[in-house]
């Protein structure tokens, strides 16, 4: 079974979403959470962009153990020796650096040439390594770039040193046949790959981030980077836990683990929505509220019956403790009669269809009906003569 590394970068990436920033106690706090909860990798800051980021990381370095930590780096001696600054105290120093290498970005960015870019990717992997036993060098904005330059890049790269190299779809631009091409791509055409990681670094512009990571996988990385809950630069990074599930749930077709400690995603998720403010959408797939919440009164019937009917992961999974019924208009008699069980209500078959036409009643005017109306129309029908 071939084991997939995680590198966590919500306290980079995830912290570069719009209206998001932590101060050092919060990400230290995050980062606890993200050693418990198993990461690989915690990308913890990028300590050239400021002196409190550089603060953060180095603490964020000295303090955890079970996970690497690492910090972002441009491909230039001020950002690599801000970051060994920072990480010199950890356990494993590793730095990440970066340029970009599609011809947009060589153009009108950099306003390099492709000689230019493999230089300074070569250069800045040689001078990173002086200290750093393991270095990553990614190529932003690789899913643009042509793939025999970017297949040259990669090899110059780790011929200079690079342990692991990325391949960010910086602007969520690929789609997953595609991805899973260029990582067949890299993994058939660069002569050294053998002595290098391939990573997939995916953002969620289409909505595509965790069928490309996937699809990435399925073409030969042997990383996936993201963020926990998918926060990221505009519409994010692809969401960790999503992918670390998808490859649980459908171990059949991936043939692919993860070190993640899954009963720690849900107590994950909540801590970074809450220091981070960015709200998890109700219908988020596997930490969304209603991912484990059953309405209508089918779904429900089967769930009681037997829960693989409609539920193919189980909220203990990711540390939840039981699925919801929500009790709406939709709720069938099966789910009514179980919930009063719940509440503490054995009512005679008369009662209980009478509650439930109280119950179906309310429904009608009352989206979503809670324990305590639940409780009012069971006790009063149970006191009834
Ligand atoms: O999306 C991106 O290209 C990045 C790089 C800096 C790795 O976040
Ligand atoms: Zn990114």
């Amino acid at each position: 079974m071939q084991k997939i590394e995680i590198f966590d970068t919500t306290l980079r990436d995830g912290e570069q979403s719009a209206g998001v920033n932590l101060n050092t106690i919060e990400k230290l706090e995050i980062a606890k959470q993200l050693e418990r909860l198993g990461v690989d990798v915690i990308e913890a800051g990028f300590p050239a962009a400021s002196p409190g980021d550089l603060d953060a990381v180095k603490q964020i370095a000295n303090t955890v153990k079970n996970s690497s930590v690492t910090g972002l780096a441009r491909s230039n001696k001020k950002d690599i020796d801000a970051a060994w600054e920072a990480l010199k105290g950890s356990e494993e120093p590793r730095i990440h650096v970066f340029i970009a290498t599609s011809p947009i970005h060589r153009e009108y960015k950099l306003k390099m040439s492709k000689e230019e870019v493999v230089e300074r990717a070569v250069e800045s992997v040689k001078y990173a390594k002086q200290n750093f036993a393991k270095v990553q060098f990614s190529a932003e904005d690789a899913c643009r770039t042509e793939l025999d330059f970017l297949a040259r890049v990669a090899e110059a790269a780790i011929d200079a040193g690079a342990t692991v190299i990325n391949i960010p779809d910086t602007v969520g631009y690929i789609t997953p046949r595609e991805i899973k091409e260029i990582f067949q791509y890299l993994t058939q055409n660069v002569r050294n790959i053998d002595k290098a990681i391939l990573s997939t670094h995916c953002h969620d512009d289409l909505g595509m981030a965790t069928a490309n990571s996937l699809a990435a996988i399925e073409g030969g990385a042997g990383q996936v980077e993201g963020t926990i809950n998918g926060i990221g630069e505009r519409a994010g990074n692809v969401a960790l836990e999503e992918v670390a599930v998808a490859l649980y749930t459908r171990n059949d077709f991936y043939k692919a683990t993860t070190g993640l400690k899954l009963n720690e995603i849900k107590r994950t998720s909540n801590l970074i929505s809450k220091l981070t403010g960015m709200i998890v959408p109700a219908n988020k797939a596997v930490v969304g509220d209603n991912a484990f919440a059953h309405e209508s009164g089918i779904h429900q019937d089967g769930v009681l019956k037997e829960k693989t009917t409609y539920e193919i992961i189980t909220p203990e999974l990711i540390g939840l403790n039981a699925n919801k019924l929500v009790m709406g208009k939709h709720s069938g008699r099966h789910a009514f009669k179980s919930k009063a069980a719940e509440l503490g209500f054995e009512l005679t078959e008369e009662k209980l269809n009478d509650a439930f036409k109280t119950f179906k009643e309310l429904a009608d005017r009352k989206k979503e009906i809670t324990d305590e109306d639940l409780f009012s129309i069971l006790a009063d029908k149970q006191t009834q003569a």
